[in-house]
């Protein structure tokens, strides 16, 4: 790796090169009044396609009283109705699907742990604009043809790993399916098979950066120099301790599987600065998530998603659930960004009355010394008042005074930070569950 890649942690945020004009699609490069032609011209044949192929839409849109006509600015779409994760349950498994069965190249589904699955479907078209969005992510996230991407977002019904690869392929890498799991093994072959890029959930993240030391091997010593990161929360605690760890540039990869999956928006290396919406294929809003309305550039609130090019599964201002807020655009001027995503609606834990994300909670960890990024919360209620209890673990060699001073420090960050008290234990390192995918760190044994 470059020599400016050894920065010390403290300083300035590490940036990469940004991707040369020449090597960026059409649509980033085009001027901003020609992208919103574009998109009013995409959302019209989007909101036909649906309306006439798929018959929640119709009802939706009749009870609305709007018709796909009604739509003549980008502002006009605020008049129709949202999409919710309810609507493709009600209508499992393909009751959404805007084409004949006999066009659905494939389909992923989520894990359904709260529920049915929804299933999502991709036409041949579908997946190729899929590809060609995670290639422009890649690229902007600093990879190259030639470059040999490690995939360890799980392969399956999860749109992680399959679109992942598709799009590593497309961007002319050469891809090595990992999947999850087996993490001895990973750390072996990213030893043997040397790729520069990785893309993974940062909390597997954390688990291979484990097993790096456990082999005696020095993270900062890897082929790596980018990690793609998503599909679930992380700080920019988290990233400066990934990238001072694993001496690379950790950048943010977002998306869902009921849009399309990774790759609806990409932070560009050399600004790290948030996530650039793919808006040529997706519009954005931000609403407010208890009066739907929507909200200014630069306010917070959920973001809500418009697909422009799909066919197999059209979605009209899907509610992601997702809280960030939108921002003007900086390494694609035309392209606006969202910020760092730390938390969902449903993420959020009330206790006594305070609200919390997990996010605050792993920023504090992170900054105190003596622990490792792995923490528990397990939420309980003692007589009438809830109870947070926070587990985490000591870094290695941390001496018995370290743990306990660290134990104190967090309290009081929690204490400070979020305004509540919470029972910190530092337990020996190894002891919590690891990440192989998504992780959870909540146990809510709350009677609700
Ligand atoms: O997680 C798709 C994905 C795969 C994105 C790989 C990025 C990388 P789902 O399983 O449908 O799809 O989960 C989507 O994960 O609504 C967010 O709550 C969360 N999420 C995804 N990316 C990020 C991110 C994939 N970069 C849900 N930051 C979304 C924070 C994220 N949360």
């Amino acid at each position: 790796m470059s020599s400016e890649a050894k920065t010390p942690a403290d300083a300035a945020p590490r940036r990469g090169l940004p991707l040369p004009a020449e090597l960026r699609d059409e649509a980033e490069r085009m001027p901003l009044e020609e992208l919103r032609a574009l998109q009013l011209t995409r959302l019209r044949t989007t909101l036909r396609h649906a309306y006439e192929h798929v018959e929640l839409y119709r009802k939706k849109f009749d009870a609305a009283g709007v018709t796909p006509e009604d739509c003549r600015s980008l502002e006009d779409l605020a008049r129709f109705p949202f999409t919710t994760k309810a609507d493709l349950r009600e209508t499992y498994p393909f009751g959404m699907f805007a084409v004949p069965m006999d066009e659905v190249r494939r389909v992923h589904a989520s894990s359904g742990t709260t529920g049915r699955p929804t299933v999502v479907g991709y036409t041949e078209h579908d997946l190729s604009v899929w590809a060609d969005l995670v290639a422009r992510s890649i690229r902007a996230a600093g990879g190259r043809p030639g470059h040999k991407v490690h995939i360890s977002y799980g392969y399956g019904l999860f749109t992680g790993g399959l679109g992942a690869h598709y799009g590593a392929e497309r961007a002319g890498c050469t891809v090595i399916p990992a999947s999850g799991g087996m993490t001895a093994r990973q750390v072996q072959i990213i030893q043997d098979f040397r790729p520069e890029i990785i893309m993974v959930t940062p909390s597997y993240m954390l688990t291979l950066l484990d097993e790096f030391e456990r082999q005696g091997i020095d993270p900062r010593s890897t082929s790596l120099r980018v990690g793609i990161f998503g599909a679930e929360p992380w700080t920019e605690e988290m990233r400066r301790e990934i990238e001072e760890r694993l001496d690379l540039h950790a950048v943010d990869i977002y998306g869902l599987s009921e849009v399309m999956g990774p790759g609806i928006a990409q932070e560009c290396v050399e600004t790290k600065d948030g996530l650039h919406v793919w808006e040529d294929h997706f519009l954005p809003e931000i609403v407010d998530p208890v009066t739907d309305e929507v909200r200014e550039t630069g306010e917070s609130g959920e973001l809500v998603l418009t697909s422009l090019t799909k066919e197999a599964l059209p979605v009209v201002r899907y509610r992601t659930r997702d809280l960030t807020r939108l921002l003007p655009g900086t390494a694609r001027p035309a392209f606006r960004r969202i910020e760092k995503i730390t938390g969902r609606c449903d993420d959020m834990l009330i206790l006594r009355g305070v609200n919390v994300f997990p996010s605050q909670i792993e920023e504090l960890v992170l900054r105190t010394p003596g622990v490792a990024p792995h923490f528990q919360l397990r939420l309980t209620r003692q007589g009438h008042l809830d109870h947070m209890a926070v587990r985490v673990e000591a870094r290695p060699g941390a001496t018995a005074e370290q743990r306990e001073a660290a134990a104190g420090a967090l309290a009081r960050g929690i204490k400070d930070g979020v305004g509540l008290t919470a029972e910190v234990s530092v337990v020996d390192p190894e002891t919590l569950e690891r990440s192989v995918g998504k992780i959870r760190r909540v146990q809510d044994l709350r009677q609700r």
